[in-house]
């Protein structure tokens, strides 16, 4: 096995694991080149948390995505017709982005791309950064052959963030916010020639030419970041939140709120299946200050949906029941407090770790999280399957929520004490212990 071959089965996790070996397998099926790539890559080489599994494939992926689709049990999230890249969501909740491997030339700044077809060297050229443009060869005849024409490995060993070409901001300036949105979460630094970039695309106006399409995106793709008040301050010190709200830039943040969230964050464990809808939570964070004029055109600079402005003047209401529910004397129970949560959107629950102000809710929530969650894991599929159901079937879901709620129950097995120590040996002739140390 290839040392990236082995990286990449030590770094994933069981389940991200197992849908690598799935669409491995899918697309040699389909007699397709497969890559791994992009963001999956660049968080397995640097030693960070893989969120999502990119990967590019040397043709059209829709033959292999119909397989996958039929085989593995996943659904589509979201489909791009034009660069045909596809983000499933597989059982266990492991997200994956199947693309096409492509050329994007941009006929004007910040306008759509033209794409075309290409090899996975010339696609890995035409990415943002360096250390966004290693591939990992998960074809039989080169398994293994890592891809980096960049030398983006030397730029993730160095914590370095490094454009590719001189016009990447040009080509596309919504990587101006992508660069520090990155800078925080990975903790590298902006190289020099990179900065200068910035400067220069930023007096070239670029920054007005960043689309409402690319603002949304990124505003949903900053909603998803763990550490949002880190990030919101290093916007604003870049004077990119103007961007989005004249407001917000005129310092109207709540910071505090902010750190909160960056907090409740951080008690979700990871690689736990937990279904949450980031950026209604983000948001009502984010405009804790703002006025409701000031609200609205913060999310029409951005584009937020009709859908995602329901999704947050839904989000307080149900909270707020949420924390009544919470304080009830009826959820002693582990098992209790485990089936309510567990079947809670994952953005109420979150909401009350940053806004409730009653100590038992957030003793509960931290409870659930710390301990239930972590716990209902020792439940595996294996055990559920050796108590007699058949796996994807909603006899095993049933059976495996009731295992998880007794194992939460249970009481933990009584340690027999330990055997009393064996007397100490009788004194020795009447000297004390050590006093033959001290003998001069
Ligand atoms: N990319 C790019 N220019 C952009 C957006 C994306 O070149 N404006 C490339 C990068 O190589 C990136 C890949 O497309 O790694 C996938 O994009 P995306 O999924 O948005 O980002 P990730 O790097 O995977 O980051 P994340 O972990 O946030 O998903």
């Amino acid at each position: 096995m290839s040392d990236y071959m082995f990286t990449l089965e030590s770094h994933l996790t069981g389940e991200q694991y197992r849908v690598v070996t799935q669409v491995q397998k899918a697309a040699h099926e389909a007699g397709l080149s497969l890559y791994l790539t992009g963001g999956a890559m660049r968080d397995i080489t640097g030693g960070f948390p893989v969120r999502d599994l990119d990967f590019t494939v040397e043709a059209n992926p829709a033959k292999l995505i119909k397989s996958l689709l039929k085989t593995s049990g996943a659904e589509v999230v979201s489909e791009d017709e034009k660069t045909r890249s596809t983000e499933l969501k597989f059982p266990g909740g492991v997200t994956v982005e199947i693309a096409m491997a492509r050329i994007e030339k941009f006929a004007k700044s910040g306008a759509k791309p033209r794409v075309a077809a290409a090899t996975i060297y010339e696609d890995l050229l035409c990415r943002d950064f360096t250390i966004n443009a290693v591939a990992l060869s998960l074809n039989k005849a080169s398994l293994g052959l890592l891809i980096d024409p960049s030398n983006g490995m030397g730029d993730i060993e160095r914590h370095e963030l490094r454009t590719i070409h001189n016009y990447s901001f040009y080509d596309d300036p919504g990587r101006l916010l992508r660069l520090f949105r990155l800078k925080v979460r990975l903790g590298f630094n902006v190289d020099e020639r990179t900065r200068s970039q910035v400067e220069n695309a930023t007096e070239a106006g670029m920054l007005e030419k960043i689309s409402t399409e690319s603002l949304g995106a990124e505003l949903r793709n900053m909603a998803r970041e763990a550490a949002p008040h880190d990030l919101i301050k290093v916007l604003e010190e870049e004077k990119l939140l103007e961007l989005y709200s004249p407001a917000l830039a005129a310092g109207k943040i709540d910071y505090a709120t902010l750190m909160k969230l960056q907090k409740a964050h951080q008690l979700v464990p990871f690689g736990v299946d937990f279904e949450i809808k980031h950026l209604p939570l983000f948001l009502e964070c984010l405009f804790e200050k703002l006025n409701a004029k000031d609200k609205a055109a913060a999310m029409k600079a951005a584009g937020i949906t009709r859908g995602e402005t329901g999704a947050l003047e839904k989000l307080a209401p149900a909270a707020k029941k949420l924390d009544k529910a919470l304080q009830s004397a009826k959820l002693q129970k582990a098992s209790s407090l485990y089936e309510l949560l567990v079947s809670t959107p994952g953005e109420h629950i979150l909401h009350l770790a940053v806004f409730s102000g009653q100590r038992i809710v957030q003793d509960r929530i931290k409870h659930y999280f710390q301990k239930y969650l972590p716990m209902s894991l020792e439940v595996t599929d294996e055990m559920v399957a050796a108590a007699g159901a058949a796996p994807g079937t909603p006899k095993f879901k049933k059976l495996k929520h009731e295992m998880i709620l007794k194992h939460l129950d249970a009481r933990p097995k009584k340690v027999a004490p330990p055997p009393e120590p064996p007397p100490p040996p009788p004194p020795m002739s009447g000297f004390a212990r050590g006093s033959a140390v001290r003998r001069s």
